[in-house]
C-alpha cells in the first residue's frame, strides 16, 4: 500500500471544497464538484457582467492568462492550445479536420467513452476508413498490444489516456514513441487523467488532445483544453466562424485569413466564465502541486482498493504500477444486478459514488480523506 500521504496544512478542505461538509463524494470520474477557487471566478464574472456593463476586453485578456496557465499545465506552448465546448468537440475537430483517406486505419479500444468511438464509426460509414477496436482483458490492455496492431495503413491511435470503464492507464509515453517513429498521428482524451496525473504532451509524443474540465480539473462543464501541436496546426481544418480569423474584431473586412496559432480552431464567442473557473482550479491544483495530489490520490485509492478486497469485492482496475488512475473499478460479491440498489443506498447515506459498463465505480481525489473510504467501505453491504 502507499503511505499516507497529507494535505498541507495550509489547505482548509470545507473552505476549498464546500462539498465536504455534506457528502463523502467518491465521483471525480463523472462530473466533479467545483472548487471554491472556481465558483469565485464564476461569482466575479456575474457581478461583473450584471453590474459593470461588459468587460469582454478584459474577460478576453484573462482568458488568454488561462491559456498559457492552460499550456504549462501539460508542458504545451501557447499556441497550440484552443478552447473547446468540450473533450468531444476537441476530439470532432480531429476526426472532422483531417483530410482522411478510403482505406485509412484509427486505432481505438472497444471499450472507450462514446466520444472515443462514435468519431472514428461516422469516419469509416461516411470516408471508408477501417476502425479497429482493441479488446480489454481483465481491464488491461498492453502496450505491446497496442503496437502489434499497428499496419502501415494506421493513419491515428485514438485513445483515452485514463479508461472510463476500468480506470486503466494507458502508458501514452511508450506508445507515443513508437507513433511518432512511424509517423503515425495519436490522438489523447486526457479527461480521466488531467488534474490527477501528470501530462507533458511534448514529453509524451502526444499529436492532439482533449479535456474537459469538469471531472479531475475541478471545474464546471462547458469549456475544454484542446492541444494541436504546432506542426499539425494545419493539417486540421478548422470549422469556420467569425472568430478563426486574424482581424476578427474588423468586422466589415470579410478578410478570410486563419489565425496562425490554434485559436483557429475557436469559430465563436467564448464560455467566459466556464473558462475564468478553469483557470482558477488549475491554479489551485498547482498551489497544492501536482505531484502530491497524484501521490495523494494513488494512496487513497490503494487505501480503497485494499479495504475493497478485505471485504470481498473484485476489484477490477489494474495494481501494477503506472496503470493506476483516480478509479477504482469493483463488483459486488452478489453481482452487477445489485450495483443499482447500491449506489442509491450510498446516496441516501451521503455517499457518492456511481455505477458504469456492469461495474461500481469510485473515483475519489486529493481532497478526500481516508475517513471517505471508510464510510464508504462500512455503507457496502456485505
Ligand atoms: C473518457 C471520457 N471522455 C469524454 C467524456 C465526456 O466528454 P465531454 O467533455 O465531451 O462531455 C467522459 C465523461 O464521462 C469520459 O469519461
Amino acid at each position: 500500500m502507499e503511505p499516507t500521504v497529507d494535505l498541507p496544512s495550509e489547505f482548509k478542505r470545507a473552505a476549498e471544497f464546500p462539498v465536504v461538509q455534506s457528502w463523502a463524494f467518491l465521483n471525480h470520474a463523472a462530473v466533479a464538484p467545483i472548487s471554491r477557487a472556481a465558483h469565485d471566478a464564476i461569482v466575479e464574472f456575474a457581478e461583473q457582467a450584471a453590474n459593470d456593463a461588459y468587460l469582454t476586453g478584459k474577460w478576453y485578456k484573462q482568458i488568454e492568462t488561462v491559456r498559457e496557465l492552460a499550456a504549462n499545465f501539460i508542458g504545451a506552448h501557447i499556441d497550440e492550445i484552443a478552447f473547446a465546448k468540450n473533450t468531444s468537440e476537441g476530439i470532432a475537430f480531429v476526426a472532422s479536420g483531417l483530410d482522411w483517406h478510403r482505406g485509412d486505419q484509427v486505432i481505438s479500444t472497444a471499450v472507450g467513452y462514446p466520444t472515443m468511438v462514435y468519431p472514428w464509426m461516422d469516419l469509416a460509414a461516411r470516408a471508408r476508413i477501417e476502425h479497429v477496436e482493441l479488446r480489454e482483458t481483465d481491464g488491461r490492455f498492453t502496450t505491446e498490444q497496442v503496437l502489434a496492431t499497428v499496419t502501415p495503413r494506421t493513419r491515428l491511435v485514438a485513445l483515452s489516456h485514463v479508461e472510463f470503464g476500468s480506470g486503466f492507464r494507458h502508458d501514452i509515453a511508450a506508445i507515443g514513441r513508437f507513433c511518432r517513429s512511424r509517423g503515425i498521428l495519436l490522438c489523447v482524451d486526457a479527461i480521466q487523467s488531467l488534474g490527477v496525473i501528470p501530462v507533458n504532451v511534448h514529453e509524451m509524443n502526444i499529436d492532439f488532445l482533449s479535456a474537459d474540465g469538469h471531472k479531475w480539473l475541478l471545474a464546471p462543464e462547458g469549456a475544454a483544453i484542446f492541444y494541436c501541436r504546432r506542426e499539425l496546426l494545419t493539417a486540421l481544418r478548422p470549422e469556420v466562424g467569425w472568430m478563426n480569423v486574424i482581424n476578427a474584431n474588423d468586422f466589415g473586412a470579410h478578410n478570410f485569413t486563419l489565425k496562425s496559432d490554434a485559436r483557429r480552431f475557436e469559430c465563436g464567442s467564448h464560455n467566459v466564465p466556464g473558462i475564468l473557473a478553469l483557470g482558477a482550479s488549475i491554479r489551485l491544483l498547482q498551489r497544492v502541486s501536482l505531484p502530491l495530489v497524484y501521490r495523494r490520490v494513488a494512496a487513497l485509492t490503494d487505501y480503497l482498493r485494499h479495504r475493497l478486497s478485505e471485504k470481498k469485492y473484485r476489484v477490477i482496475s489494474s495494481a501494477r504500477q503506472n496503470e493506476t488512475s483516480g478509479i477504482i473499478a469493483f463488483e459486488s460479491p452478489y453481482g452487477p444486478t445489485v450495483h443499482d440498489a447500491v449506489v442509491r443506498e450510498l446516496e441516501e447515506k451521503r455517499i457518492i459514488i456511481t455505477q458504469r459498463v456492469g461495474r461500481l465505480r469510485a473515483s475519489p481525489h486529493f481532497y478526500n480523506t481516508f475517513e471517505d473510504i471508510d464510510r464508504l467501505i462500512d455503507a457496502l453491504p456485505t
